[in-house]
């Protein structure tokens, strides 16, 4: 694309800017989370200015740092209020040693401040820095309280993230234009998924589903939208509010008799009870009837600020692979949000692109990509560290395009990056001839895990080359996240570096598929690439750091992350022999190694992770009962909560895809379920009858949904000591335990 044409293009995206006016509440914004992150007394040490002229000749965020030593306040200038903090957050991390971590910030200052030589300058190299993925609302925010939110957006600006979804509360205005539209309550309820699958039914995915919504949720989650979207545009933050993407409930055809609607396929092994959506034909006069009321209704309640996420066909097969179909069901979505807001911008997630790559051939891509104005499409490109799509597409046919780091699917937990390919990606993608890439982001599909990943990825997000030695950066990271710098600490970060953390980018992804957290079978792929040795090492180096660092929290939850690590690979490792044994039909190796498994690794993770509220089953079940208003509720929603973990459908539909190792849920689901498997290859063997999978997998599921629905409580308080407990697992179990 001519760079005249490029400039056509993003001149639409910069409409989205805040205006000078904006500026004193964006400077008070950034002032409260210095005192909120820092306390009162040392936040009078840092004056924070926001001025809209420090943005570069392109319009591109801008920081300006200066000041500090001893009685010379630092001074933190932003062109916006999401660059202040995101200088604020450079200067406490590169001259301060600090670090904000989703699993304890460390925060202590050097005293007096250091002192900046000379003022430092940092442009940003691209338009945006996106954060979320449609996902990330299920699999992590879903049971979020303000407190949880203010704590997100803070770390969200500190990381200078500029643009994210703010989709919360749509339901509520769903229901409004459903009653609008002459559907009845019961009609609305039998729609909508549970709280914890809401991702699927915005993406028309799924419907019904753990539901219904009740009535106390649309009031909570309102208010929450209300307080997030106040705190994303007082920083200078363009949320990404929702549009009409063309999915409908089944009751608009009762309605209107007369409409025109397409049936879907069914999705994630659910039946059509659950999916096969109805979308709406393009060019059926209800689609801009409802797309426009529902944006009227959304932005009456919300305001705008003119970036719309729709996703009409994630993970969904068209109907027809006609160009011409994709084209007028692309410009029928287009076409309603202008007619309400003529700035709007569509913001596209293009994982379909890359996900159903035999159904998406250029014609059909393009049809869609060019169904929109040039400029008026924001194109995610969601798993570009893996899949990216920009390289086939000619950077998206001249629509621009935001590089993500997708990194983690269903929010599991397990060590893995793909750290080069992560750290080469955006410039790769900036120097592409005629890129339209304006910018860069983290789309997890969940949160909490791996936060190394996510730092790196945020800082790429202010650079515009990669990190030069990926070593010394990991190196500082260890050092930022204790508070010190520990040569054993570091050196186990340098290990997972070049194991857990260098995945080939396009090999694997970070879905954690190891047996632990696996139905039971003898197919289970084992294959990792890495040396598992590096695993264990790095393990026992945070052992030897341990007496310096017992005070840190994210030293203890790096300690029980990488040795709750290591006994994952033990498991994969006892597997192996068990199924090596079975297959040689050798009784006395099989008990032996699925003993191992079931009632040694498996209860010593368990109580391993009961000693960290971080990794408790109660915790997060927890969370989920506080959204309710009564212990109906609260069943109900910790119902949803247990399915999303372990069955996700009423059949083991999408099973274990968002498996987490939290206590309780290894004890009570992972463990029971080998133990009966481990019987059930024993029986085989003892009584010369052949095993067979399906039989197991009958008698497994009784197990699987008696955990669910048994309504046991957990506790939601640590008990024992991390580190003494991995010391004792350590001593039994590691390679070279008599090392330490
Ligand atoms: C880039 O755009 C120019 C001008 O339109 C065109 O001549 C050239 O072939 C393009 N390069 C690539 C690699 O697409
Ligand atoms: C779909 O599955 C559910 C749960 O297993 C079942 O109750 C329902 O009858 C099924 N619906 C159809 C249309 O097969
Ligand atoms: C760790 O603590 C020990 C004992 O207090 C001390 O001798 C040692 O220097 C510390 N190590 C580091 C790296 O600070
Ligand atoms: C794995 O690491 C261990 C310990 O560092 C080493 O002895 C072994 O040779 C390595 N194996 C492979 C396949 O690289």
């Amino acid at each position: 694309m001519e760079a005249a044409v490029l400039a056509v293009a993003l001149g639409f995206l910069l409409l989205a800017r805040g205006s000078v006016g904006d500026e004193a509440r964006e400077t008070e914004a950034v002032r409260q989370l210095v005192v909120r992150l820092l306390g009162p007394e040392p936040a009078a040490d840092f004056l924070v200015s926001v001025e809209r002229e420090l943005a570069t000749e392109a319009g591109l965020d801008t920081y300006k740092l200066s000041g500090g030593g001893s009685g010379i306040p630092v001074r933190v200038r932003g062109s916006t209020g999401v660059a202040a903090a995101a200088g604020l957050y450079r200067y406490l991390r590169d001259f301060c040693g600090c670090q904000v971590a989703w699993s304890g910030s460390q925060l202590r200052l050097p005293r007096p401040l250091p002192a900046l030589l000379q003022e430092l300058t940092e442009a940003t190299p691209n338009r945006y820095r996106y954060y979320q993925n449609v996902c990330t609302h299920s699999y992590s925010f879903v049971w979020w309280d303000w407190a949880r939110w203010e704590q997100e957006i803070d770390w969200m600006a500190l990381n200078g993230i500029n643009l994210a979804l703010a989709w919360s509360g749509q339901e509520a205005i769903w229901q409004r234009v459903y009653l609008i539209l002459g559907l009845t309550q019961s009609e609305i309820d039998k729609h909508f998924t549970g709280p914890a699958f809401l991702a699927w039914e915005r993406m028309g995915n799924l419907h019904t589903w753990g539901g219904p919504l009740p009535r106390s949720w649309h009031l909570k989650q309102l208010y929450l939208q209300h307080r997030i979207l106040d705190r994303m545009r007082a920083f200078g933050m363009i949320p990404v509010l929702p549009a009409f993407a063309g999915h409908v409930p089944k009751a608009i055809t009762r309605v209107f008799p007369q409409v025109n609607v397409f049936q879907l396929g069914s999705w994630g092994h659910f039946n059509c009870s659950y999916s096969c959506s109805f979308l709406l034909a393009p060019g059926d006069p209800v689609f801009p009837l409802i797309g426009s009321l529902f944006l009227r209704e959304l932005i009456k309640e919300f305001g705008t600020d003119h970036i719309y996420g729709a996703d009409t066909f994630n993970e969904m097969q068209p109907i027809s692979s006609d160009p011409s179909f994709l084209t007028a069901a692309t410009a029928a979505v287009y076409e309603a949000m202008i007619s309400v807001d003529p700035d709007a911008i569509w913001l596209l997630q293009g994982w379909l692109f890359q996900h159903q790559p035999q159904f998406w051939g250029p014609a059909q891509v393009k049809a869609v990509l060019q169904a929109v104005p040039r400029g008026r499409l924001l194109v995610l490109d969601l798993f570009a560290e893996s899949h990216p799509v920009y390289m086939q597409t000619a950077s998206f046919y001249g629509q621009p395009f935001i590089w993500c780091m997708l990194h983690n699917f269903g929010g599991n937990h397990g060590l893995f990056g793909a750290l080069e390919a992560v750290n080469q990606g955006p410039r790769a993608a900036r120097i592409f001839p005629n890129s339209t890439m304006v910018g860069t982001g983290i789309a997890p599909e969940g949160i909490g895990q791996n936060e190394m990943v996510y730092a790196l990825m945020a800082e790429l997000g202010w650079r515009k080359d990669p990190v030069p030695d990926l070593e010394v950066w990991v190196s500082r990271f260890a050092s930022h996240r204790y508070g010190m710098s520990h040569p054993d600490a570091e050196a186990a970060w340098r290990l997972l570096l070049r194991s857990v953390y260098n995945c080939p980018g396009e090999t694997y992804n970070g879905h954690n598929r190891s047996p632990l957290v696996k139905r039971p079978s003898l197919q289970i792929n084992t294959i990792v690439w890495y040396n598992r040795s590096d695993v264990f090492e790095a393990w026992r180096l945070l052992l030897t750091a341990a007496p310096n660092l017992t005070t840190s929290k994210a030293f203890r939850y790096d300690l029980l992350d990488v040795t709750r690590q290591s006994l994952q690979e033990l498991v994969s490792l006892f597997y192996e022999e068990a199924r090596i044994a079975f297959m040689k039909e050798e009784l006395d190796l099989l008990l032996r190694a699925g003993g191992i498994i079931t009632r040694k690794l498996l209860p010593a993770l368990d109580e391993l992770l009961a000693s960290d509220s971080r990794f408790l089953l109660g915790t997060w079940l927890n969370q989920a009962r506080a959204m309710a208003v009564s212990e109906d509720e609260a069943q109900f929603y910790e119902l949803n909560s247990l399915y999303q973990l372990t069955l996700w459908g009423p059949e083991g539909n999408i099973m274990d895809y968002a498996n987490k190792q939290l206590a309780g849920l290894v004890a009570d689901y992972y463990q029971p379920r080998w133990g009966l498997f481990m019987e059930a290859l024993a029986h085989s063997l003892a009584r010369g009858v052949p095993f067979r999978q399906h039989e197991f997998e009958k008698n497994v599921f009784p197990l699987e949904l008696a955990f669910i629905i048994n309504k046991k409580r957990y506790p939601s308080h640590p008990q024992g000591d991390t580190v003494d407990l991995s010391k004792k697992l350590f001593l039994k179990y590691h390679p070279q335990a008599g090392s330490l």
